[in-house]
């Protein structure tokens, strides 16, 4: 196993005043569905997302509908076309439910839309200024990989609900929350060699810098194999890996992502919580499934990572995986493909000081995905 060398204090690396592009977090994550109606059933009662807002033929939006859900600092929007073509079907003709947007929230849209297109970044939306009775908010957005498009939020001036053009949506149904605090990363999937083109992408436009990278001689020739850097934004708020298929002896996943979502595109949002036991049972009992972890991964994993707060019993039951860097270590577990096609997942992480990624799970972790290649037979 090759040790993590890279500095994980980044802070040190972008000082503040350099950083043309400050973000403050993530406003939300836009997905593309085929019925918005259900899917935002779905994240309500399997993962306790709570009800914010709506947009739809009741607000007069004409061409498509709009749920928004969030739960603690996350907010997912799930939206369905309303009519027979257009740009959202045409996303999802060719990628099936898929992220579209990953919004940044900024103090200034249209700055960072100026620093980043005259860095090269293609324009997706160029500022614009939007109003209703609770104030004005600016957009403005890039293209980043395959479809997916970056859109700068700047909500300082706005007092509502959400964003204008939606309303509250407050149904009677609520499930409670599962106890999942904030995104903690956004994973992309893309094409071979492309890697590098778009880490520079991120170095280059966005000012990112690299905190991590994974080859292919970090996990055995024998499971399905990939390269993977990780970049990260000046004050660390925002983490993007990028991964790459590598040959192995079998099919590599994100080749099987790729071939079902025709091209680059979203493949994982990393979740935090702050109790991942308690988390992980409340998603079981929903009925998210898992990856399933082999019994044997406990034999031998405390001699890797050492001494843990928690009881091994449970980590074991929920096939929770657990690993370490310098700073602490970190619990983790992955759900299977949450949509039709293998495309998109979910991973659940609690950080106790560990600044990485799960790079020792990465064995336990891909023998368990390729049983699942192997069930789909596209190994
Ligand atoms: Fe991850």
């Amino acid at each position: 196993m090759i040790t993590d060398n890279t500095s994980l204090q980044l802070e040190k690396v972008v000082p503040a005043a350099d950083d043309f592009l400050p973000l403050l977090g993530t406003d939300y994550v836009e997905l593309y569905v085929g019925n918005a109606k259900q899917a935002a059933h779905y994240y309500q009662s399997a993962w306790g997302f709570q009800p914010l807002a709506y947009a739809g033929l009741e607000t007069g939006v004409r061409d498509r509908v709009s749920y928004v859900l969030e739960q603690d600092k996350i907010r997912l929007i799930l939206t369905s076309p309303l009519d027979a073509d257009g740009p959202i079907n045409a996303h999802i003709n060719a990628h099936g439910d898929g992220v579209k947007v990953i919004a940044l929230w900024v103090d200034d849209a249209t700055k960072s839309w100026q620093e980043t297109t005259k860095r090269g970044a293609v324009s997706y939306m160029e500022p614009r200024t939007v109003e209703d009775k609770d104030g004005k908010v600016v957009y403005s957005g890039i293209e980043t990989y395959g479809e997916t498009v970056h859109i700068f939020v700047e909500r300082k001036d706005y007092n509502g609900t959400f964003l204008p053009g939606y309303r509250a949506w407050n149904p009677e149904y609520k499930p409670t929350p599962t106890g999942l605090r904030y995104v903690d990363h956004m994973v992309g999937n893309v094409g071979w060699n492309e890697m590098n083109k778009w880490c520079e992408f991120y170095a280059k436009v966005m000012g990112f810098a690299q905190l991590v990278s994974f080859d292919d001689k970090d996990i055995s020739t024998e499971y399905t194999a990939l390269m993977s850097k990780v970049m990260s934004n000046g004050n660390g708020r925002i983490k993007f890996p990028i991964n790459e298929p590598a040959e192995g002896r079998k099919k590599s996943q994100i080749e099987e992502y790729i071939d079902f979502y025709n091209g680059a595109g979203v493949q994982h949002m990393a979740l935090a919580t702050d109790n991942i036991i308690e988390t992980v049972t409340a998603l079981k009992e929903r009925g998210v499934e898992f990856l399933y972890v082999p019994e044997t991964y406990y034999d031998t994993v405390l001699d890797r990572v050492g001494q843990i707060d928690e009881d091994l019993a449970p980590l074991k039951k929920l096939g929770i995986l657990i690993d370490r860097d310098d700073e602490g270590y970190l619990l983790q577990l992955f759900t299977k493909p949450v949509l039709d096609r293998p495309t998109m997942f979910f991973e659940i992480i609690q950080r106790k000081g560990a600044k990485s990624f799960g790079k020792g799970n990465f064995q336990a972790l891909f023998e368990s995905i390729e049983r699942e290649q192997e069930a789909r037979g596209t190994l």
